[in-house]
């Protein structure tokens, strides 16, 4: 276990049947970049039992933040779904992923696009001071089924505006645009859709695609990060990795089998 740290569950929220989020003590020697993912889980027996989860926290908070779907019969959610406050959990010293701004190239506008529990990273970026110091605008994009899926609207919306220090800078240049696919929402359809069409950057009010100035980080279903790379291979927009920053960099979003 010289591989994890051994924390400790400090609250749970429970958004839907299918949707948790919980936070945890978390060792001062743990480093990591806003937007990167860690291996975290349960001792089972002495065996861990992990899986990939993206820090929903900033690498200056003093606790760490997870966002989980809840899979009644996957081995690690169905467990994790019972957390209860105190409980032991680990969590992966090394954390790693592609969703850091050093592997982008600087531009106007910063898409964060998300679907699910592929929110979390951008909930780390959204609260990095660099995030708005490289972009003028930030345009955080979270698709979902159902509009109670739409996880953390409220304290992206009401509180981060208020933030004594990042307030005033994502009150300036923060967009959240919210969309759900399967009912009645004020914004309707899925991301590649608005944004093929140009309805995402109407509804925000700004000027359509521009292949220049645009930069977008992609989190969520598998079929979606093939589908957006489709229009951004037409678009001739490159992605980018460790070394060589690009145009967008992608990572799926925790999917349990
Ligand atoms: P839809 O309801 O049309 O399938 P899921 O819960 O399956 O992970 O989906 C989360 C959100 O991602 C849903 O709103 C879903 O829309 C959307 N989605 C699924 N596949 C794609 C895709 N290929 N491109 C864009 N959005 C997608």
């Amino acid at each position: 276990m010289s591989n994890f740290y051994e924390e400790q569950v400090l609250s749970v929220h429970h958004w839907t049947d299918t949707l948790f989020s919980f936070t945890t003590t978390r060792d001062t020697s743990f480093r990591f970049k806003n937007g990167q993912f860690t291996m975290i889980g349960l001792k089972v027996g002495e065996r861990p039992l992990v899986r990939a989860y993206s820090v929903a926290s900033t690498n200056y908070d003093e606790t760490l933040e997870f966002f989980s779907i809840k899979v009644p019969d996957g081995p690690l959610t169905s467990r994790l779904q019972n957390l209860q406050v105190g409980d032991a959990i680990i969590v992966g010293k090394k954390a790693t992923g592609t969703l850091v701004l050093d592997n982008l190239k600087n531009g106007r506008r910063l898409f964060l696009l998300g679907t699910g529990t592929g929110l979390a990273p951008f909930l780390s970026l959204i609260r990095d001071p660099e995030t708005y110091e490289r972009y003028e605008k930030v345009v955080l994009v979270h698709g979902c089924r159902q509009v109670a899926e739409l996880a953390y609207g409220e304290r992206i919306t009401r509180d981060l505006p208020q933030d004594e220090f990042l307030g005033e800078m994502i009150r300036r240049q923060l967009v959240y645009y919210p969309t759900v696919t399967r009912e009645p929402f004020r914004n309707r359809g899925r991301i590649t859709d608005l944004m093929t069409s140009g309805q995402l950057y109407a509804d925000i009010g700004e000027p359509g695609f521009d292949a220049a100035g645009d930069r977008f980080m992609l989190c969520g279903s598998p079929q979606m990060l093939v589908d957006l790379k489709a229009i951004f291979a037409e678009r001739g927009l490159a992605e980018g990795n460790h070394g060589e920053p690009g145009d967008y960099v992608i990572e799926k979003a925790f999917v349990e089998k």
